[in-house]
């Protein structure tokens, strides 16, 4: 068996650009985007989900949800109706569920998949192929699933069987992750009697959330200092429910960065979720010394969005807690970028989890700023910047590692380094921003084909 060819290579260079202005619309989030496949599948019923991010992640899982039997059908842009086979009705998949790259919908539907007498093979590209899945697996195998294959060191592809009756657990995550939380719950829908995680750090709740809003009964108790204690009773009925999903605040990030350190820019991204599970970022940018308002902060959907209004001004670094990583996983390669341009040293601890992302983000993130002249070094688990006050040389190439936001971020940077940027390779973007280069020029950002070759060029 071999990975899905991955498409050739498409640089992308990013120039310094004047201020960036206007008003724009994100994609959903992605985490969410999967939740709402898979809940649809697993619910009676029919489910309409309105701003469905539509990217090849998310693609994926809809795949999976028709490969295990459910219908999941476009009707329109964001657009999506699902009809589920309800908890214990998955079917036997005809073929391997491919989930390229995405790491979120591979390990949620491995929950869901285990949980049920049928034998799934998880397979994905070669980033994919490089990721732990044994966090996932080891939890299924005490709720009675059995791996009959796996690639070494517990990678895909892997294969599992899951058992006739799936036994509830009591499971602490040995790291912070919604993923691992989510795939025990999901698993634990179809055990008998109640599943509970315990969990040191929170992550973000949108499996809980979703849960609820689907009609199970779940539990949440706060556990130590920073934790939670999530206890969920087993085989209720999921009753179909509309879901609107909110802009991404993960991608959100990008186009904000940009706004921070393009001088003069004034930005406004619209409908952004504001759930303090996702947000550390605005908080860790607004310690620096951001401008990000949050406009018309509003309910939608079971969680809170609001617009943001984002200008640009001088940021400062920070000393940024470990304990925060959970809130603000996905956005350390672009809060890097931001702490490039700050005054002083930004130091962000306990990243052992950014090893283990789409690429191993702590290196690919030095390598990238350590190519565009800023000063950066790892320490164990942290990562140190130290900014240029609003001076970044730039001009190099960002090696990506087949990893959207390792694009993303070098790109941005681009925006407002002197010599702009170049990224080996911008593919992969199409994971979870697909619309990210038109929407990056509509405000404004010079970003295209890097086929200038050597640096982006000013
Ligand atoms: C996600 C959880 C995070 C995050 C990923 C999406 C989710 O992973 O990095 O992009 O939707 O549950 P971990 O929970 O493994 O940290």
């Amino acid at each position: 068996m071999s990975a899905a060819p991955h498409a050739a290579p498409a640089p992308l260079a990013a120039r310094p650009s004047g201020p960036l202005a206007g008003r724009a619309r994100i994609p959903g989030d992605k985490s969410i985007s999967h939740r709402a496949l898979l809940f649809g599948l697993l619910a009676i019923g029919e489910t309409s989900v309105t701003g469905l991010l539509e990217g090849e992640d998310v693609l994926r899982t809809a795949d999976a949800v028709r490969a295990l039997g459910g219908v999941a059908e476009r009707l329109g842009e964001g657009e999506w109706r699902v009809v589920g086979v309800g908890i214990g009705g998955l079917q036997q998949p005809a073929g391997v569920l491919d989930f390229g790259n995405a790491g979120t919908g591979s390990r949620l539907t491995m929950g869901v998949a285990a949980s049920h007498p049928i034998t799934a093979t998880f397979d994905g590209d070669a980033s994919l192929r490089k990721r732990p899945m044994r966090r996932i697996v080891d939890p299924l195998v005490r709720m009675g699933a059995e791996v009959v294959s796996e690639a070494e060191g517990g990678r895909l592809p892997l294969t599992i069987r899951g058992p006739r009756e799936t036994a509830p657990i009591v499971y602490e995550t040995p790291v912070p992750s919604a993923q691992i939380k989510s795939a025990v719950l999901l698993a634990g829908l179809n055990a008998p009697g109640k599943t509970t995680v315990i969990e040191q750090e929170a992550s973000r709740d949108h499996t809980e959330r979703l849960l609820r809003h689907f009609g199970a009964e779940v539990v949440v108790e706060p556990h130590g200092q920073h934790g939670r204690r999530i206890t969920l009773t087993g085989q209720p009925e999921l009753r179909a429910a509309p879901i609107a999903v909110p802009a991404d605040p993960s991608s959100a990030a990008f186009p904000l960065v940009a706004a921070l350190i393009v001088p003069g820019s004034d930005i406004v991204l619209d409908n952004v979720m504001v759930n303090p599970l996702r947000t550390g970022l605005f908080a860790t940018l607004r310690e620096m010394g951001a401008d990000i308002e949050e406009l018309n902060a509003r309910e939608e959907g079971g969680e809170t969005v609001a617009d943001l209004r984002v200008r640009a001004g001088t940021l400062r670094g920070v000393d940024v807690p470990a304990e925060r990583a959970p809130s603000m996983i996905d956005e350390y390669p672009v809060l890097a970028v931001a702490a490039a341009f700050a005054s002083g040293e930004t130091r962000m601890r306990g990243l052992h989890e950014l090893r283990v992302k789409e690429s191993d983000r702590l290196q690919a993130v030095a390598d990238g700023l350590a190519a565009a002249g800023v000063g950066v070094r790892i320490e164990g688990d942290d990562l140190i910047v130290t900014g240029g006050n609003g001076e970044v040389r730039g001009g190099g190439t960002a090696a990506t590692h087949l990893d959207h936001r390792i694009a993303m971020a070098f790109l941005v940077l681009g925006l407002a380094a002197r010599a702009g940027m170049r990224v080996d390779d911008g593919t992969m973007i199409a994971t979870s921003f697909p619309t990210f280069v038109p929407l990056m020029r509509e405000l404004g950002g010079d970003i295209d084909a890097g086929l200038q070759g050597g640096g982006a060029g000013a």
